[in-house]
């Protein structure tokens, strides 16, 4: 497919959609840009409840920003008991575990639960401005508890599942939380994924939580400690599940959440309640296209951003149905998800490419077993889609009739920023096209200055929009400098990006040293300091490298200490098992390449750039001339060959 291949919206498409045409597309951007406080103002009126308005739209003192100062609203009132009157027995979730439980909540039913447990927490004498942690499997529990901390503003972290007790810890002490939300445990590819065993490792140097909050889901064997573990259904019991929202600020936290930057210590990135909420359930309706009988589902883990934006808060706010999975794609075979989609007659389905790529390789006749017609539109988010992936995508899942809506943006950017509006906009396969109203997008060179149509350029935006990151948690030294010293007072995103001569936007990957593995952010410092913590390592050098399925995998240079004598092939797997255990099983390495030095420039400095052409043409072109030893990369870029 070239990249000239355009798919025109269809007709019967366009004629349903909120945005039908380039033309409206168009206008909204116009008014947008030209009136962004009447323009925000109007969305945030539309779709929000507000207990008191706002005296401005928004504030800029850059790099930081307020939206609808002086308001007041609530997230959990906005995605609960907005719905009661018009939605209360519609389903929120449609939950299914890996086991194959299933349970339907209601919106009633989850307002009722939602209220239920904010008593809990309210008696266990949790109030607004404290913060939690959450560090669960993907079960309605987590959702209850994303909602119960916003209902009484106590901001709310989500760990995923799968980070090791090592990064649970960092992040709980980081964020000086003093409760933890868990469970005994999750499922993943029938297999107990223990999550109260790692709390309880975790906990051993965060004498600051107070209360372990843990919901039963997998009834394993764990250990409570008296006077600070506590069962969620027993805590429960007959408590009322009458719970009135705060009323809050507008740009109360809502939430921090953890992404990797360039450095070994994990960012806490800041996002509040009122204008991250406006943002969030505006791109429901304008890239989802999300209608009253949609049945919506967002495949992501609610530990990472998409899931906190489109899995609870955009989609409930918004009033919808969603699916919610427990497990994995695979298991007990490859049809799972076909199945749930064609059993709950999903319309709506976002998930991410490595997903797709790794469906793909399972062959065509896994989804042509099942009735996936109910199918309308089809998302792909966390990095860019190659052509054979959007493909497949589009023509043995969508069968030809599905827009695939490519969402581009970052847990900074709080919601999507550049992905088409599927209605309007004709799609160019692996292109987010062009972004949403307000989004000031350009592609600039190094002073800032825009680049010519079809040149790369580092990707920016040139005003901030609601749900723009606030700060990092306890580091706004940090915050400027990482988003908006490049090109003073404007936000910088990281990543390399071109304009084509029809205006649409190609991104084309990161500028810094991070890495993405199936989707997932990971820094290459982070993984580099948890293997020199390894008592046998020297120095290590981290870079990404391309991979069929999950994007990038991540290969290691590693260097011994003089006197280690065991044998390589057990230390690499050695190693691969301590950087799952120090960071999480997502940032297992794939290779190990032991090597005598590293390539490092005079002053010191390890050359990435030479380790990435390495493993990505097992040739070095670029310049060399700052190199210290020139024979360390020749004999590096030369033990492929060995290999
Ligand atoms: C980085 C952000 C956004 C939620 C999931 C990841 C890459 C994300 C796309 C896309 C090309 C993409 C970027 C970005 N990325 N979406 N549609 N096309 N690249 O969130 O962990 O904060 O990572 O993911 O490089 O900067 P994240």
């Amino acid at each position: 497919m070239s990249e000239n291949a355009l798919f025109a919206p269809l007709p019967e498409f366009s004629r349903q959609a909120h945005v039908s045409s380039l033309d409206a597309y168009r206008a909204l951007c116009a008014k947008a840009e030209q009136e962004p406080e009447a323009f925000w103002a109007e969305q945030a009126e539309r779709e929000l409840h507000w207990f008191e308005k706002w005296n401005h739209v928004f504030e800029w003192n850059p790099p930081f920003v307020k939206w609808f100062v002086g308001a007041k609203t609530n997230a959990a009132y906005n995605c609960l008991d907005r719905h009661l009157e018009t939605r209360a027995d519609k389903p929120a979730i449609l939950f299914e575990g890996e086991p194959g439980d299933r349970r339907t909540l209601t919106y009633r039913q989850l307002h009722s639960e939602v209220c239920r447990f904010a008593n809990v927490l309210k008696s266990r004498g949790l109030k607004a401005g404290d913060r939690a942690i959450i560090y669960m499997p993907m079960i309605p529990e987590a959702v209850v508890a994303m909602l119960s901390c916003a209902r009484l503003g106590v901001t709310h972290s989500v760990v995923f599942g799968g980070f090791s007790a090592e990064a649970l810890k960092a992040r709980i002490q980081d964020l000086d939380a003093t409760l933890v939300l868990t469970a005994d445990g999750g499922w993943r590819r029938g297999k107990e994924v223990r999550l109260k065993d790692a709390v309880d490792e975790a906990l051993k140097d965060c004498p600051g939580v107070k209360n372990v909050i843990v919901a039963q889901r997998t009834k394993g064997q764990v250990n409570m400690t008296a006077g600070r573990d506590h069962w969620w259904h027993e805590l429960e019991a007959g408590v009322s599940d009458d719970c009135p929202a705060v009323h809050l600020d507008s740009e109360h936290p809502l939430f921090v959440l953890y992404t990797s930057g360039t450095t070994g210590k994990p960012k806490g990135i800041l996002h509040t309640t009122g204008g991250y909420m406006t943002f969030v359930v505006s791109t429901m309706k304008w890239v989802f296209d999300l209608k009253e009988d949609d049945v919506y589902w967002c495949s992501a883990d609610i530990g990472w951003v998409t899931g906190h934006s489109y899995i609870v808060y955009g989609p409930l706010a918004a009033g919808a149905t969603c699916v919610m999975y427990e497990g994995a794609p695979d298991y007990p075979a490859w049809d799972r998800w076909w199945q749930i989609i064609a059993r709950e007659k999903v319309t709506i389905l976002y998930t991410s490419p490595t997903a797709i790529r790794a469906l793909i390789k399972q062959g065509d006749s896994w989804p042509n077993q099942h009735d996936l017609s109910s199918l309308r539109l089809l998302g792909s988010v966390g990095e860019p889609i190659n052509p054979a992936a959007w493909e497949w995508y589009h023509r043995v899942i969508g069968k030809g009739r599905c827009p695939i809506v490519d969402t581009w943006w970052q847990t900074e950017t709080g919601g999507i920023l550049i992905a088409p509006m599927p209605g309007a906009i004709a799609l160019k396969p692996g292109s987010g096209t062009f972004p949403m109203p307000g989004v000031l997008a350009d592609v600039v060179d190094f002073s800032g200055s825009p680049v010519n149509d079809g040149a790369e350029g580092f990707l920016i935006i040139k005003r901030p929009w609601p749900s723009m990151i606030r700060t990092i948690w306890g580091d706004p030294q940090r915050f400027e400098q990482q988003y908006f010293s490049r090109i003073p007072g404007i936000y910088f995103t990281g990543d390399a990006a071109r304009r084509d001569k029809d205006g649409y936007l190609w991104i084309l990957g990161r500028v810094d040293d991070v890495m993405n593995v199936s989707g997932h952010r990971l820094s290459t410092m982070e993984v580099e300091s948890a293997l020199v913590r390894h008592p046998a390592v020297a120095e290590a050098a981290v870079v990404g490298k391309p991979h069929e399925i999950t994007g990038q995998a991540v290969c290691c240079f590693v260097t011994l200490k003089k006197d280690v004598s065991s044998n390589h092939h057990d230390l690499a797997q050695d190693l691969r098992k301590w950087v799952a255990h120090e960071i999480g099983a997502f940032a297992r390495p794939e290779e190990i390449r032991f090597t005598e030095a590293l390539p490092k420039t005079r002053s010191g400095k390890i050359m990435r750039r030479l380790l990435r052409e390495i493993v990505t043409s097992h040739t070095v072109t670029g310049d060399v001339t700052t190199l210290e030893d020139l024979g360390v990369v020749t004999k590096l870029a030369a033990q492929h060959d060995e290999d």
